[in-house]
């Protein structure tokens, strides 16, 4: 079971372009493992208690739960919006997460991983997390560049430092832990550092999971949030599915939270004796105007605002193609626009456009299933279309910006397929009429090929290609070793319909 993850998100306010970003790579991923054959589960949601989400809500003179309930609306919209396909969508105030925290818990408790001791330092509640001084950038946190607070409180403590030596050694034998490699170094030179026990309660906060041994403190957020992993994977009560689920085949995270998912959430794991996780996968920041876009400052961009433009497509395949997992990258409205046309509207619909034409306007939209072996077009578009299958498994990795250049292979050739063969000749001459038959065909082959392998990333427009062809299904259905290739386009009717990608004029 391919089990991908996002991180919960806060639900203090609306999400942004960054916090979509993950969003939409950790469904691109899961719908290529589905098109693939794998049985898939996705897990997105909302991280809904802490001070952070108290103090939201406080400004708005509402409680917490009314606050969350409200926000997180906002994220179920822009995941329809995005045309996000996740299993599920976790909040921390259901019971089936708070149940489960207590029982990890109550585990590590058990384990003897657990005391009681005075806690004062630094704290940010942005982060939610405490800082040592050194961390601090004159005196600010080094995240957010904001004031810290200092906060004192008896509290209770993980024996995270009983843990860096096990860490250590399941990193250096297991070299994919943490990807990509330079977050994978950071983590180790962190651990080498010394780790210190971390807090795992707050006695001053009554919004969260009361601990099962003390209920007056509740979890520290930190912790309640990263057990979500295990909460929608049945660890509470359902044996059979955890041993299916559990562990995650990937957890995605950005690079500002890694520490908690690379350190603190394995060495939780580990006392609790449980297996960790096969991948922390690590990004980078969307940037605008090279500042993180962030909740908390005037950047903020909402996936609406750029919807209506580009649509869902348009949206996911510019942050899939032009955003390298792992580095920063920069947002800029201009190059998206640039993107667009030259891949979407250009090379992409236009084939469409030009090949589901030419086969209403020469065959009725009924174009035989005949195929040449032997033309030396068409197995150039057959070696192109190999390629970009192939180049597909690169969502293995999240390595989107690959997976999608090796698709364009195919829509490039698919055009030079077009340039070469030239139907609109061949429809000329009844001699050449069947020779016409089997360019339509091998065209339309192409966009039928272009259609299952752009699905991962642009679903909407693949399924309306797909209907535009007259076939049954969705080009979703796989599994792709065999939908993937490239063959004989079967009989049907195909018919042209509005342009797929509308040319945006940049004036607008
Ligand atoms: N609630 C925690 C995560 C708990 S996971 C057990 C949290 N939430 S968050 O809403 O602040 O951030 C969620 C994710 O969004 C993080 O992975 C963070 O890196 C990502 N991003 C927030 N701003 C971002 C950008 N500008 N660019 C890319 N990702 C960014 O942290």
């Amino acid at each position: 079971m391919i089990y991908i993850t996002t991180p919960i998100y806060y639900p203090n306010d609306r999400p942004h372009l960054g916090t979509a970003y993950t969003t939409v790579v950790a469904d691109a991923v899961a719908r290529y493992w589905r098109l693939k054959g794998e049985a898939v589960y996705s897990l997105t949601g909302t991280d809904e208690h802490g001070l952070k989400i108290v103090r939201a809500a406080e400004e708005r003179g509402m409680d917490p739960q009314e606050w969350v309930d409200q926000i997180v609306e906002r994220f179920h919209e822009t995941w329809d919006l995005l045309d996000i396909a996740s299993d599920d969508f976790i909040r921390t105030t259901e019971p089936r997460h708070t149940a489960s925290v207590q029982k990890l818990l109550a585990a590590i408790h058990a384990a003897g991983d657990i005391y009681e001791a005075r806690y004062e330092g630094p704290y940010c509640v942005s982060c939610e997390a405490y800082y040592t001084d050194e961390e601090l950038v004159d005196g600010a946190c080094p995240v957010h560049d904001r004031p810290v607070e200092i906060h004192a409180e008896d509290n209770y403590f993980f024996r995270l430092s009983a843990y860096g030596d096990r860490l250590l050694a399941h990193i250096e034998a297991n070299p994919g832990f943490v990807t990509p490699e330079t977050r994978r170094n950071e983590v180790v030179s962190f651990i080498e550092h010394g780790l210190d026990d971390i807090s795992v309660s707050r006695a001053a906060l009554s919004w969260g999971v009361p601990l099962p041994w003390d209920e007056s403190h509740v979890a520290y957020v930190w912790v309640d949030a990263l057990i979500n992993y295990i909460s929608a994977a049945g660890y509470l009560d359902d044996e059979a599915r955890f041993a299916a689920q559990w562990p995650a085949w990937a957890h995605l995270v950005g690079k500002d939270i890694i520490r908690f998912h690379a350190v603190i959430w394995p060495a939780m794991l580990m006392s609790a004796g449980l297996p960790l996780p096969r991948q922390i996968a690590t990004h980078g920041f969307l940037l605008v105007g090279g500042a993180k876009m962030s909740k908390s400052s005037a950047n903020q961009i909402l996936p609406s605002d750029l919807v209506p433009t580009f649509g869902p497509d348009g949206y996911r395949y510019h942050f899939l193609r032009d955003v390298s997992f792992g580095p920063d990258g920069n947002f800029s409205w201009e190059g998206m626009v640039a993107r667009y046309n030259a891949d979407l509207a250009n090379d992409y619909g236009n084939l469409v456009n030009r090949v589901l034409n030419l086969a209403e306007r020469f065959r009725d939209g009924e174009v035989p299933a005949v195929a040449s072996e032997a033309a030396a077009e068409e197995a150039a578009l057959r070696a192109a279309a190999a390629g970009a299958l192939e180049a597909l498994a690169e969502f293995e990795e999240f390595r989107t910006k690959q997976a999608l250049e090796g698709v364009w292979r195919l829509v490039r050739a698919a055009n030079a397929f077009m340039e070469a063969t030239e139907p609109w000749k061949l429809a000329k001459d009844p001699a050449t009429a069947g020779r016409l038959d089997e360019v339509l065909n091998a065209a339309l082959e192409s966009l039928r090929v272009a259609a299952v392998l752009t699905w991962p990333a642009m679903p909407r427009a693949a399924e309306s290609l797909w209907s535009r062809l007259g076939l049954a299904g969705s080009p979703g259905d796989g599994p792709l070793a065999e939908t993937g290739v490239f063959g004989t386009f079967p009989a049907s009717r195909v018919a042209k319909g509005d342009p797929l990608f509308p040319r945006i004029e940049t004036e607008a």
